[in-house]
């Protein structure tokens, strides 16, 4: 039985799929069989004779489980925007079953897995069912892991998100904090403000880092917490 943990973020482009490949690395690290999954990403390049999505290229580095490109990330579309939107222009509908199947394929390959929603909290994907990466989360019974972006405004968006985790009937298990603002003014104090009233331990305190890749970011995570948080029976 593997251990599946939903990371979500307080906005797109703050640091969910560097966090998930340094919590990834971390699980390796322990010994485990471990990846991080992107079920649905939206934005390709063409690197190589061959289109590509950077987080699944990202996750797919740090997993240590052989899983093939098309496992981690098993529906790409190609257009950089909203996935139900990408959907539409490129007439390859998301749907849920298949998202869902593409997830359970990869499970018994692993003893944990941390699954990166697309953007903030409510992405709608599959439009015809009224379906957003927060139903994913649900129909996964996944504990969330929030990364927070620190900048300016964070606060409001990592209370909310926390508030409409445990509305969708879900349980934080922690938190990261990613810094995105170098220059951000009061960081330790926002911090602390954030440890204050997010109800779920954090697990890392990301300073901005010249190449964050998982071997550096991995450093910034709280190794004791993250053993009580993700390992604890
Ligand atoms: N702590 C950091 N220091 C420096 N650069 C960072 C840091 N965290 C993230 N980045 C860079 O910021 C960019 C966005 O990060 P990342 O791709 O992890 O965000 P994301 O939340 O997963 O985005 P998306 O919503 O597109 O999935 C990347 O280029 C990444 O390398
Ligand atoms: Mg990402």
């Amino acid at each position: 039985m593997s251990r599946i943990f939903f990371i979500t973020g307080t906005d797109t482009e703050i640091g969910k799929t560097t966090c998930t490949a340094a919590l990834t690395h971390w699980a390796t690290a322990q010994g485990l069989r471990a990846a991080g999954l992107k079920p649905v990403a939206a934005g390709q390049e063409f690197v190589d004779s061959r289109w590509v999505n950077e987080d699944v290229l990202c996750l797919h580095a740090a997993q240590n489980a052989g899983l093939t490109e098309a496992e981690v990330g098993p529906l790409q579309l190609r257009t950089p925007c909203a996935p139900h939107l990408a959907a539409r222009l490129e007439g390859r509908p998301i749907r849920r079953a298949e998202v869902m199947a593409g997830i359970q394929a990869v499970l018994p390959r692993l003893d944990m897995a941390f699954v990166e929603g697309v953007g903030g909290w409510r992405v709608p994907l599959d439009e015809a069912a009224g379906w957003d990466s927060s139903d994913l989360a649900r129909e996964l019974a996944a504990p969330v892991i929030l990364v927070v972006g620190l900048r300016l405004g964070c606060i409001n968006h990592a209370l909310l998100t926390a508030e409409a985790i445990a509305a969708r009937g879900l349980r934080l298990a922690g938190w990261l904090g990613n810094t995105v603002d170098g220059q951000m003014l009061q960081h330790a104090e926002n911090l602390a403000t954030l440890a204050a009233l997010l109800p779920a331990p954090c697990l890392g305190r990301v300073p901005r880092i010249e190449s964050p890749d998982a071997a550096s970011v991995v450093q910034h995570l709280d190794t004791a917490a993250l053993q009580h948080a993700l390992l604890a029976p």
